[in-house]
């Protein structure tokens, strides 16, 4: 599958309508009423900022964790799921100056990264975009969907990565929340 380019921007359009932005760790992003999420040639509408990412290849994930998922992951665009959580990422020059086996050994190995999520499956479904490549601010824009009865879920499982070895490389973190 070739790399699907997608943009999130905040502003008077769009799909979801912007509930809170609240910075984790490091600046927040400025408020507005609404979120447009396009993808690949789509036209984008102007708005007050647009982050950008792509959705590419697995870098960790091994083929057993992979067929897992595939047999317990839902898409996005449920009609139940009127819930959903972009929270943009970046990590530190540190954990960019590790080798690819030192990455995965703190994210999953230690940090057991999949494995918490995987509990969590199939209520909150997720798409992970690439940004760093690009220039951006941030290194990944993470994008997640679920029914509004799941987001205490949601809120433990956020609470438990974040609580993670892995976390201690997160220098930028911002916590934005939809519906529709
Ligand atoms: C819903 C359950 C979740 C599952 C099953 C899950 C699973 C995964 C997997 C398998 C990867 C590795 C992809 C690869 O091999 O390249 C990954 C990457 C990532 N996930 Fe999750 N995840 C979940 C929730 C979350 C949450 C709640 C966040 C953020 C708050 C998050 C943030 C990230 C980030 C930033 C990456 C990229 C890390 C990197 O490449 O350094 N994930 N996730």
């Amino acid at each position: 599958m070739a790399p699907l380019p997608v943009a999130f921007t905040a502003g008077e359009q769009g799909a979801w309508r912007i509930s809170a932005i609240t910075p984790i760790r490091g600046a927040g992003l400025e408020a507005a009423p609404r979120l447009a999420v396009t993808t690949g040639t789509d036209p984008q509408p102007r708005g007050a900022w647009t982050l950008r990412g792509v959705v590419s290849n697995i870098r960790y994930t091994t083929a057993e964790e992979l067929a897992a998922l595939a047999a317990r992951q839902q898409g996005l665009g449920r009609p139940e799921a009127t819930r959903a959580a972009l929270i943009p990422i970046r990590k530190t020059a540190a954990w960019w100056a590790m080798a690819q086996d030192e990455r995965r050994a703190i994210m999953e190995t230690r940090s057991r990264h999949n494995a918490i999520g995987m509990e969590y499956l199939p209520a909150i479904a997720r798409r992970l975009h690439h940004s760093r490549d690009l220039g951006e601010p941030f290194d990944f824009l993470t994008w997640f969907e679920y029914a509004p009865g799941d987001e205490p879920a949601f809120e433990a499982l956020l609470a438990r990565l974040r609580a993670s070895e892995e976390w201690c490389h997160v220098e930028a973190e911002i916590d934005i929340r939809l519906s529709r």
